[in-house]
């Protein structure tokens, strides 16, 4: 046991990294289950969805989890009369899977407000946030509830802000993870840290324990983030191949198959910063240079992506994956949560 055990009541400092929009109750429970802490990505959940997600995994495992909201953070857009120009850049994209041209919506996303009342409802051990600071009145909410809060860091500087808004624990996220680049101090471009200089440099710059994230795929990387200093361990991309995962077939077949430099970071899927395969849908985005900003983008092209998921097609999804996919060892959750365990100190 250690301080970051005790402090979740968990067996394993292992963490599952949420992933929103392609979470699974599945999962997040497999790795609870096994002693770590499963999380859940509530990106794009209304309190409808995240109540139900709640009942499925409180239905799936007694064990602590964590629950993933994404802090807004100014910049979003909302939907306007611009709507009409970012969907029709992307028309042969939702043409090719027999997809209308979408209309604008009410909104692109379910305000963080109505996603927190349901949060609270669900009452999970953790809520980890990504793309800011949360407010001392969030901080203030969870800790009354029994709630601890954990706030993800891509640079020292971001640490830590965490630090001093009183979060009980930092991922600290370096440039290899797969997905997003949740800076919000500076833009994403200028905040590509790796995993190796940043765990050790927040571990001496924070009070609480540190999350290595980005690039652990098997023991050795779990090894060595404890080496830098690091508390605890998240990992995506290795779990997200896993049977239990939501990933389409095309997402795992390509994790399984991503050499170390195959992954990009591009801004076309979503209009933010993000880590994953340059399949044809990137490729294409950026080559016509006509990306709407954050979240419409985002909205647009799940469009297209989803209806590409059902249809099997790998080249117009969001294939996010890190540069360690390669070291992904298992087909279930337990064999990955084996291995990683394996490098445990
Ligand atoms: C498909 C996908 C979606 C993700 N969505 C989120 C998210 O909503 N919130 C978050 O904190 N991290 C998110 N992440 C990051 C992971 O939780 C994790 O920190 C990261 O994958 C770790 O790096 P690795 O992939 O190299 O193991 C996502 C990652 C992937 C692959």
């Amino acid at each position: 046991m250690s301080a970051f055990t005790d402090l979740l009541g968990i067996d394993a400092p292992l963490v599952l990294g949420p992933f929103g929009g392609l979470s699974s109750v599945a999962l997040a429970a497999a790795v609870s289950e096994a002693g770590g802490l499963g999380s859940f990505g509530l990106y794009g959940y209304d309190g409808e969805r995240i109540r139900r997600v709640g009942e499925e995994l409180r239905a799936a495992t007694a064990r602590p989890f964590a629950l993933n909201v994404w802090l807004p953070t100014g910049d979003e857009v909302e939907p306007g009369p611009e709507h009409d120009r970012y969907a029709q850049a992307l028309a042969p994209l939702f043409a090719e899977v027999g997809a209308d041209v979408p209309p604008r919506p009410e909104r692109y996303v379910p305000p963080l407000a109505g996603q927190l009342d349901a949060v609270w409802e669900v009452a999970p051990a953790v809520l980890s946030t990504v793309f800011g600071v949360p407010s001392a009145a969030l901080v203030a909410e969870a800790h009354r509830r029994g709630v601890r809060i954990v706030g993800t860091a891509t640079t020292v500087a971001e640490a830590v802000a965490l630090d001093a808004a009183g979060v009980d624990a930092i991922v600290a996220t370096g440039a290899e993870a797969a997905g997003h680049r949740v800076s919000f101090l500076k833009p994403a471009e200028e905040s590509l840290v790796g995993t190796f200089p940043l765990v050790p440099q927040v571990v001496d710059a924070v009070s609480v324990p540190v999350i290595a994230a980005g690039g652990i795929g098997d023991r050795r990387g779990v090894a060595a983030a404890f080496a830098l200093g690091a508390s605890a361990v998240q990992v995506g991309t290795a779990f997200l191949a896993t049977r239990e995962s939501a990933a389409t077939a095309a997402h795992r077949a390509a994790i399984r198959s991503a050499a170390a430099e195959d992954s990009v970071l591009t801004r076309a899927m979503s209009g933010r910063l993000a880590r994953g395969l340059r399949n044809r849908a990137v490729a294409e985005i950026e080559d016509a240079g006509a990306i709407a900003p954050f979240p419409a983008q985002n909205w647009l092209t799940g469009r297209f992506r989803t209806p590409a998921g059902a249809q099997g097609r790998g080249d117009l999804q969001s294939l996010w994956l890190g540069q360690a996919a390669a070291l992904g060892r298992g087909e279930t959750a337990a064999e990955v949560f084996a291995e990683l365990s394996a490098g445990l100190p």
